[in-house]
């Protein structure tokens, strides 16, 4: 895989570890000029001084984002397009699968904040960047671990929290919100995708306990590395094939059909929640 992206800026969530940090690193190798969104100052300076010692890219840079926050996303956004620059490539790969049901710092259930609210004000906020820079692709990382999606209890107030039905219902989510903003924006000027990397070995597990966590261990040698993990959202946020038509969900590499993208009743519900629970000016 080899592309040349020095004229791209891309960037990317949760780039400081697992799937995102490979991803960034294998951007960084094609020349792209690469944003790093990652919450902790400390262990993002860390992979940005990896990346950019590996690469020999001296265009990468950190931006501090906390994904379960509105505020620190709009200060993201304010930071990441200051002085008019542009956005090509936005990969909304941060994501938690918390053991327990614990709040984020706007009182949302920490999972649905960060895996699907973060994600979706963060596209929205950029998509007029986005927009002008042209060409320009957003890439959800999903999941095929992707069920139970229960629009009157995202949040888990009246079900019990199980943190892989919490996870499940939001990449479920993610998907569905993929082809909601795919339909809403010309695919000339920003496509979007969805994909799955893979089953892969990296510290997104590392609260589970019980059975999940007995599983993992059991395969554990059958699970993917970050590096090949990384190699399908690579694709899809590289290649330029990619780009039309829009609304397309990847795995290893090829399209592959989605049972959630012909519901566009539940979509729709699904967009006006999280456009009422993000506080986002979308229609
Ligand atoms: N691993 C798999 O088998 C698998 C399978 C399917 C899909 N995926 C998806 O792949 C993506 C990457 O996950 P991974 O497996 O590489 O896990 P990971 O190593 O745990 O990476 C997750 C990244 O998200 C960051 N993050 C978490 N909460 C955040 C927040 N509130 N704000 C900003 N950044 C935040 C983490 O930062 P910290 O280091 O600060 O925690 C970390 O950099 C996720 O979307 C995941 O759902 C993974």
């Amino acid at each position: 895989m080899k592309y040349d992206l020095v004229d791209r800026r891309c960037v990317v969530t949760g780039a400081n570890s697992g799937i995102g940090k490979e991803l960034a690193r294998n951007l960084a190798y094609f020349g792209a000029t690469v944003v790093l969104g990652c919450r902790d100052r400390d262990r993002g300076g860390r992979a940005l001084e990896e990346l950019a010692n590996d690469s020999g890219n001296d265009r990468l840079s950190l931006v501090t984002v906390d994904m379960a926050s509105r505020a620190s996303i709009r200060n993201f956004v304010r930071q990441v397009t200051a002085g008019g620059a542009p956005v090509h490539v936005l990969v909304n790969n941060a994501a938690i699968m918390p053991s327990e049901r614990r709040q984020g710092p706007d009182g949302i259930e920490s999972s649905w904040a960060t895996n699907v609210l973060g994600p979706f004000a963060l596209s929205n906020l950029l998509l007029p960047t986005m927009r002008r820079s042209g060409d320009a692709r957003i890439v959800h990382v999903a999941s095929t671990l992707a069920r139970d999606l229960d629009l009157e209890d995202v949040q888990f107030t009246r079900r019990r929290f199980r943190a892989v039905t919490a996870y499940a219902q939001s990449k479920q989510a993610l998907r569905m919100l993929a082809w909601g903003l795919a339909t809403r924006v010309p695919a000339d000027r920003v496509s979007v995708h969805a994909c799955h990397p893979g089953a892969v070995a990296t510290s997104l597990f590392r609260e589970q306990q019980g059975w999940f966590a007995r599983a993992l261990r059991l395969g554990r040698a059958f699970l993917k590395s970050p590096e090949v993990g990384a190699l399908t959202p690579t694709f899809v946020a590289a290649d330029p094939a990619v780009q039309s038509p829009s609304g397309r969900w990847w795995i290893n590499l090829q399209p592959a059909t989605c049972k959630f993208a012909s519901d566009e009743e539940q979509i729709t519900r699904l967009w006006r929640l999280c456009a009422e629970m993000a506080l986002c000016d979308v229609s």
